[in-house]
C-alpha cells in the first residue's frame, strides 16, 4: 500500500510577490504544505509536477525551498515551463537525481526514477526550453522505454508536467504535444503503468491516454477557469487551492489498483466543519 500526494504548479515570484499582481502563491503553498503534514495516514511522498518557480529565478528557489524544509515526508521535483532546469537543479542540491539527470542529458531533461517504493516513481521531463508548450523528444522517448523495460512488472506512476493530450479548455489546446502519439504508442507497449499524472491546466482533469489513465493536478498557486467555449481565452481563476492523493491500495478481491482523490483546501484557519452523517441511505422500497 501507498499513499503518494501531487502538488503543482506553485509559481512562487522573486520577492515571495503576487503572481500575475493577484494570486498570493506564497500563502497558498504554506496551506499545502500545512494540510500534507495534518493528513493521517501521512503520505509516504509527494510528487511536485513542475512550475515550481513562476520565474526560474534562484531567489524564487530559495523561498519555496525553505518552505519545502518543513515538509514531513520526502518531495521529488520535476520541471515544468516556468523552471530554468540548471536554477532548480542548484537551489535543490540535496536532490542529487536533478544534477545527475541533467548532467547525463547534456542539460536536455531532468528524467529519474525513484525504486524505492511500491510503485515505482518516474520523475519525466516534458518541457522544452523557450516554448510554454511541452512535448517529447527521441532522446527522452528512448530514455522512457529503456527505463520501463529495466522493470517491466513493478506498478508505475509517471509525473510530468504537460497534459499530452487536449484538455477541451480551447486556450490551453493551441499548442500540441510535441511527440504525442509516439509517446501514446511507447505507453502503450509498458502495461505496468499504472497512471501518467501531470500539472500545467491548473485543474482536475481525467482521461484515457494510451493503455492507462491520465490524471491532471489542480494548482497550488491559482486554478484555470473552466470554460469551454471555443472563442474564450484561457484565464486563472482564484477558486482554493487543492491537490490530488494517489492511493494505491487492495481491492476487495485483493487485485491492486491506484485511485486518486481531489482534497481541497480553503484557509489554513478555515476548516470545513466535522463531517456531517449521512441518513436513510439505503434504497427504498
Ligand atoms: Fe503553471
Amino acid at each position: 500500500m501507498m499513499l503518494i500526494a501531487q502538488i503543482s504548479d506553485i509559481h512562487i515570484t522573486r520577492g515571495g510577490l503576487p503572481a500575475y499582481g493577484i494570486a498570493d502563491t506564497l500563502s497558498s503553498l504554506q496551506e499545502v504544505i500545512g494540510e500534507l503534514n495534518r493528513l493521517d495516514p501521512t503520505p509516504e511522498a509527494v510528487i511536485i509536477s513542475g512550475d515550481i518557480s513562476d520565474d526560474g529565478s534562484p531567489e524564487s528557489y530559495a523561498i519555496v525551498g525553505q518552505l519545502l524544509t518543513e515538509l514531513n515526508m520526502p518531495f521529488y521535483l520535476t520541471p515544468g515551463n516556468h523552471d530554468q532546469k540548471q536554477n532548480l537543479a542548484n537551489a535543490f542540491a540535496d536532490h542529487d537525481y536533478l544534477a545527475t539527470a541533467l548532467e547525463q542529458s547534456g542539460g536536455d531533461a531532468i528524467c529519474y526514477t525513484v525504486d524505492t517504493y511500491p510503485v515505482r516513481l518516474i520523475g519525466l521531463d516534458t518541457v522544452i526550453t523557450g516554448e510554454h508548450g511541452g512535448g517529447l523528444n527521441e532522446n527522452r522517448l528512448d530514455w522512457l522505454d529503456k527505463t520501463l523495460s529495466q522493470n517491466p512488472s513493478k506498478p508505475t506512476l509517471i509525473f510530468m508536467h504537460h497534459l499530452p493530450c487536449v484538455s477541451s479548455i480551447v486556450g490551453m489546446d493551441t499548442e500540441p504535444f510535441v511527440n504525442s502519439a509516439a509517446f501514446a504508442r511507447l505507453i502503450a507497449r509498458h502495461d505496468q503503468i499504472q497512471r501518467i499524472t501531470c500539472g500545467h491546466l491548473h485543474r482536475p482533469i481525467a482521461s484515457q491516454f494510451g493503455s492507462t489513465v491520465l490524471t491532471v493536478s489542480p494548482g497550488v498557486g491559482m486554478q484555470l477557469n473552466l470554460d469551454l467555449r471555443t472563442h474564450v481565452a484561457a484565464g486563472f481563476i482564484m477558486e482554493p487551492t487543492a491537490f490530488l492523493l494517489h492511493h494505491w491500495l487492495a481491492d476487495w478481491d485483493g487485485e491492486l489498483r491506484l485511485l486518486t482523490h481531489t482534497h481541497t483546501i480553503q484557509g489554513s484557519d478555515y476548516r470545513w466543519g466535522a463531517p456531517h452523517r449521512f441518513t436513510d441511505v439505503v434504497s427504498p422500497s
